[in-house]
Order: structure tokens, then C-alpha cells, then sequence
């Protein structure tokens, strides 16, 4: 029988179809009934490039990609240091613009918009996660975590009480009133992740999450990533860290901008 993915809804926007042979309670194979399942696409793109022009210089970051991550998966992208890994996921995340391409989220096009649309779209359906962190210095844990919500329009309270809730999740229930210069690096990350969750997003991206922390701090940020995507959560992370690689269902491997293996 296939599993589905924890979050799988038949009810997505975009759909994926497989179809399943049903085991009956004896074990024998139903030959009657094909079940088709359906599995939601959280996250897609086609076609993607990325040109970067300096002058008379053109880098090819990106150099036609196309991708499909279903909902529910936790799916690592490696490759040698300068491959595109960042590009790509900057254009996944709607930070960059591709050159040629399209992205789609939740089923919704994120190019070819407006501005406020493709806001709206990215402050609704995803999550980031720095190798840097990008904790605002002059706000505490909990403020830090309350901002895309207050982005989303949710009013003060309701912001307080859910970004409370996200802390705990990760663990720092008892540090919200504590800037990041009084955090430590894991601790730092714990909070980007608790801001990356808070909206409950169809799919959070991370780029290096462990890049800045030690072994140790690494593997409480790789448990509590394993965690989210146990609850349901949809994660794409790009790294270096084998150890992450191991634990996600998917590799997908970048050389030159392009992909050149994909690994369950
Ligand atoms: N803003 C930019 N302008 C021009 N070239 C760029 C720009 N950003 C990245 N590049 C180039 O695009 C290519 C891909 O860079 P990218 O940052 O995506 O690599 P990466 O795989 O994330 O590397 P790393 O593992 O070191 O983080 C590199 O050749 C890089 O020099
Ligand atoms: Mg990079």
C-alpha cells in the first residue's frame, strides 16, 4: 500500500494522483477498487533561471529547474558551494525574481503579480529560516515571532497568545522577553523558527538553518525540524549537513544550476 504524506489533503489546489491497490483486512490484494489518492503539491516551480548580468559577465545560477514538492515532505537540497542552492531557494521563497520560469505556492503563481499579492501569498503560505538567524536586534523573542502576524493583520492579542504558543513549541516559553543579543545561537534559531511557524504555513524554507550553530545546538535544531515534519509540516532546506540529508525523505542534488540526482 502507498502512504500518504501526515498533511495530505485531496482537497489541494494543484493535485498529484497515485493511485494505490487497497490491502483488505485479510491481507488479500482488492482487485476491484484502484483507490486513487491524491496528494496536494505544497510547493512547485518550472522552467526556473536565474541569469545574473554584471556587466558584460552573465552567471548562469540557475539553469532550467523544475521541481514538485508534495505536501508533507522534508526535502534537502545539496550541492558544491557556489551551485545555485541559495538562488534557487531565494526564487522559491519570492525573495528574488527568476529570469525566466514560474513558481507556484499552495497553488497560486507567485510571479507575474503584484507586489502586495506576492506578499500577501508568501505571508500566508511560507516560513523562512536563515543560516543568520534575521532576528530583529531591538525586539524581544516574542516580538520577533509576532511579526508576521502582525503583517497578516491579526490584531495585538491574538498575535501575543500565538507567538507564546510557537515559543513553547520550540522550547522558549521561559526566554520571550529576552532579546537575541541575550539568546545563544541555537536558541537564536529556535526563535526563527518559531516566527517561521507561527502563521502555520503550507511550507517553510531554510537555508543552512545549522550553518552558524555547533554539532551539538545543531542536532536540537535538526530534532525540532524532524519534529515539525512529523506534525505535518513541509520543509525544504538547503544544506551542506549530511546529517540533515539523513533524516529528510527526499535529496535532491544541484551541480551547475541544474539537477542531476534525486534520492527518496
Ligand atoms: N547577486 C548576485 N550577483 C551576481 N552573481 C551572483 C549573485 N548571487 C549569486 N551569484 C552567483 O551565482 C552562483 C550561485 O550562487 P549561490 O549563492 O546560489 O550558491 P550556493 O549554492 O548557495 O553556494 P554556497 O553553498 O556557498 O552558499 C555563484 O556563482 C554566485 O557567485
Ligand atoms: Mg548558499
Amino acid at each position: 500500500m502507498c502512504s500518504l504524506p501526515p498533511n495530505s489533503s485531496a482537497n489541494g489546489p494543484k493535485a498529484r494522483t497515485l493511485a494505490c491497490i487497497p490491502v483488505l483486512s485479510s491481507g488479500i490484494l482488492s482487485t476491484r477498487a484502484a483507490v486513487t489518492y491524491t496528494m496536494a503539491v505544497a510547493l512547485s516551480c518550472e522552467g526556473l533561471w536565474k541569469i545574473y548580468e554584471m556587466g558584460d559577465e552573465k552567471v548562469q545560477a540557475v539553469r532550467g529547474i523544475d521541481l514538485e514538492i508534495i505536501s508533507g515532505e522534508m526535502v534537502a537540497i545539496m550541492g558544491p558551494s557556489g551551485c545555485g542552492k541559495t538562488t534557487l531557494l531565494n526564487i522559491l521563497s519570492g525573495i528574488d525574481d527568476p529570469s525566466a520560469g514560474q513558481v507556484m505556492v499552495a497553488g497560486k503563481p507567485l510571479f507575474g503579480i503584484s507586489d502586495d499579492e506576492r506578499t500577501d501569498l508568501r505571508g500566508k503560505e511560507m516560513g523562512f529560516i536563515f543560516q543568520k538567524f534575521h532576528l530583529l536586534d531591538v525586539m524581544n523573542a516574542r516580538e520577533n515571532v509576532e511579526i508576521p502576524l502582525l503583517l497578516l493583520g491579526l490584531n495585538p492579542d491574538e498575535a501575543r497568545t500565538k507567538s507564546m504558543l510557537a515559543l513553547e513549541k520550540v522550547g522558549l516559553g521561559d526566554r520571550s522577553e529576552h532579546r537575541p543579543a541575550e539568546l545563544s545561537g541555537g536558541q537564536q534559531q529556535r526563535v526563527s523558527i518559531a516566527r517561521a511557524i507561527v502563521h502555520n504555513p503550507s511550507v517553510i524554507l531554510c537555508d543552512e538553518p545549522t550553518g552558524n550553530l555547533d554539532s551539538g545546538t545543531s542536532e536540537q535544531v535538526m530534532d525540532l525540524l524532524s519534529d515539525l515534519n512529523d506534525a505535518g509540516s513541509t520543509l525544504v532546506i538547503v544544506t551542506h549537513d549530511t546529517e540533515i540529508a539523513k533524516r529528510c525523505s527526499r535529496v535532491i542534488k544541484i551541480f551547475d544550476g541544474r539537477i542531476t540526482v534525486e534520492e527518496e
